[in-house]
C-alpha cells in the first residue's frame, strides 16, 4: 500500500489514550457482573481455567488481528472489511463481517444498558443505608423488587442510554477518555478492598477453591462454549468495537504490547471480582448459581457489614457504572461511524437514531425480568436468548472470520507490515495461532456444544 490511510474521525492523542480507551471498552459489566455469575452457574474452577486458556490462545491473537485490521482500514468495520478485501483481491462478501458486528453491537447494548441501569439504581440504594445489617433474604428481596418493576427498570435504562449517547455524540475522545484515566485505577483499588474484606470472612478458602480448583466433571460442551464466548465478550472482540478503536491508533504504536496490557488488565479485574464475590456467597450460604443477580445479592451484604460500608458501596457502584459506560460507547461506535460515513449523517443525528433503536430493543430485556419472565424459547427468556446469541454465537463467529481474513485472505506482507512485530518468532507465533489454532479452537468448541463431537 502506498500511503497509509487516515481515519476521518481523527486519531488517539497517544498510545496511552488508546490503551485506556480499549481497556475502558474491555473492562465492564462483563468482568464484574457477568464473569462471577457465569462462573457460579458453570461450576467454578474448571470453567475459569477454560476461560483463561481461551483468553490466551483465542482472545489475544484475535485482539491483535482486530486492531491490525482496524488500523489498516481506518474506517467503520463494514468499509474497512470492504477496503481490505479489495486490496487483497477478495470478495466484497467480507463486508458482512462488519455488518454482523454492527448488529451485534446494537443487540448487546440493548441489554447491557438495562443491567447498567441496575448498577445506577444501586448507587442510590447504597447511599440510603438500606444495606446496613442486611440479611441475605432482605438483600435478595431488594433485588427482586427492582427487577420486578418494569417502570423503574425503564427509567434507569433510559438514563443510561442518554448518558451513553451524549458521550458518543461528542466523539469518543472527549470527556470519557479523560475520566477513564483515573476511574479505572480507582475501580481496581476498590476491588482490592473488597477482596480484603472477603479475606476476613471464614469462607475465603472455600471461595478460592471454588474459583481456582478445577473439577472437570462439572463442565459440559455448552459451558466450554460459554467460557469461550465470554473471552470474546470480555475483551470486546468479534464485533468491530476494537477494530474501530484500532482505526484511531497511531502508526508507530506496538499492537502486540498494547494487546498484552489490555488483556492482562481485563483478566485481572475479572479474577479480583471473583475473589471478592465467592467468599461472600459461601459465607452467607448463598447459591453460586444464582444467575444475573449474583453481585447485586452478595456485595450489598459486604457493604452492610464492613466499616465505612456506605461510602465504599456508593463508590463501588459509581465505578461500576463508569466501567459500563466506557464499554457501552464502544458497542455503538461501529454503528455510528457507519451512519456518518455511509449515510452522510451528522454524528449527532447518527447517535440519536442508533440510541432510539437500542433503547426500544431494551424493552424486551426489561420485560423478560417481569411481564415475560415465563415466556421462554429453548428454556431461555428473551434476555438469556439475546445474551446467548450475541456472546456465544455472533462474537465467536465474528472472531473466527477475523482470524481467517487476517491469516488466509490478507497477504503475509500486509499483516507483517501493519503488526510490525520486531521479533521474527513473535510474528510467526501470532500467524500460526490465527491461521490454525484459533479457527480450529472456535470450530471445535461450536461442534462440541451442539453435540456433534462427544
Ligand atoms: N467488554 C465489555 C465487558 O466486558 O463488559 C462488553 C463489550 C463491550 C462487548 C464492547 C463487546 C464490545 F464490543
Amino acid at each position: 500500500m502506498s500511503e497509509p490511510r487516515k481515519s476521518i474521525h481523527g486519531q488517539w492523542s497517544s498510545r496511552w489514550a488508546f490503551i485506556l480507551a480499549a481497556t475502558g471498552s474491555a473492562v465492564g459489566l462483563g468482568n464484574i457482573w457477568k464473569f462471577p455469575y457465569i462462573t457460579g452457574e458453570n461450576g467454578g474452577g474448571a470453567f475459569v481455567l477454560v476461560y483463561l486458556v481461551c483468553i490466551a490462545i483465542v482472545g489475544i491473537p484475535i485482539m491483535m488481528a482486530e486492531i491490525m485490521l482496524g488500523r489498516r482500514g481506518r474506517q467503520n468495520p463494514i468499509n474497512t472489511m470492504g477496503a481490505l478485501a479489495r486490496e487483497a483481491g477478495q470478495s466484497q462478501l467480507w463486508r458482512l463481517l462488519g455488518w454482523s458486528g454492527v448488529i451485534a453491537g446494537f443487540l448487546i447494548l440493548s441489554y447491557y444498558s438495562v443491567i447498567a441501569g441496575w448498577a445506577l439504581a444501586y448507587v442510590f440504594r447504597a447511599a440510603s443505608g438500606v444495606f446496613i445489617g442486611g440479611t441475605a433474604e432482605g438483600v435478595g428481596k431488594l433485588f427482586s423488587d427492582l427487577t420486578g418493576d418494569p417502570e423503574r427498570l425503564l427509567a434507569w435504562h433510559t438514563i443510561f442510554m442518554i448518558m451513553t449517547m451524549i458521550v458518543v455524540a461528542r466523539g469518543v475522545r472527549g470527556g470519557l477518555e479523560k475520566a477513564v484515566r483515573f476511574l479505572m485505577p480507582a475501580l481496581f483499588v476498590l476491588l482490592l478492598i473488597l477482596v480484603g474484606y472477603a479475606m476476613t470472612t471464614d469462607a475465603f478458602a472455600q471461595g478460592m477453591n471454588f474459583l481456582f480448583k478445577p473439577d472437570f466433571s462439572k463442565i459440559s460442551g455448552n459451558s466450554i462454549l460459554i467460557a469461550m464466548g465470554h473471552a470474546f465478550f470480555t475483551l470486546s472482540l468479534g464485533m468491530g468495537a476494537i477494530m474501530i478503536y484500532g482505526s484511531y491508533v497511531p502508526r508507530d504504536t506496538s499492537i502486540a504490547k498494547t494487546t498484552f496490557l489490555i488483556a492482562g488488565a481485563d483478566t485481572l479485574v475479572a479474577l479480583l471480582a471473583g475473589m471478592a464475590i465467592f467468599p461472600i456467597v459461601f459465607a452467607n450460604g448463598l447459591e453460586p448459581g444464582a444467575g444475573p443477580g449474583l453481585i447485586f445479592k452478595t456485595l450489598p451484604l459486604a457493604f452492610g457489614y464492613m466499616k465505612g460500608g456506605i461510602v465504599i458501596g456508593v463508590l463501588f457502584f459509581i465505578l461500576l457504572v463508569f466501567a459500563a459506560w466506557s464499554s457501552s460507547i464502544s458497542l455503538i461506535e461501529p454503528a455510528v461511524t457507519w451512519l456518518v460515513e455511509n449515510h452522510g449523517m451528522t454524528r449527532m443525528r447518527a447517535c440519536a437514531w442508533s440510541g432510539i433503536v437500542t433503547w426500544l430493543m431494551g424493552l424486551g430485556t426489561i420485560f423478560s425480568f417481569n411481564y415475560w419472565s415465563e415466556v421462554k424459547l429453548w428454556g431461555k427468556t428473551f434476555f438469556d436468548l439475546l445474551d446467548y446469541l450475541t456472546a456465544n454465537i455472533m462474537l465467536p463467529l465474528g472472531g473466527l472470520f477475523i482470524a481467517l481474513f487476517s491469516a488466509w485472505a490478507m497477504s503475509r506482507v500486509a499483516s507483517a507490515d501493519e503488526l510490525n512485530i520486531r521479533n521474527e518468532w513473535g510474528y510467526a507465533l501470532w500467524r500460526f495461532l490465527v491461521r490454525f489454532v484459533t479457527p480450529l479452537a472456535v470450530i471445535i468448541v461450536f461442534l462440541n456444544a451442539i453435540g456433534v463431537m462427544k
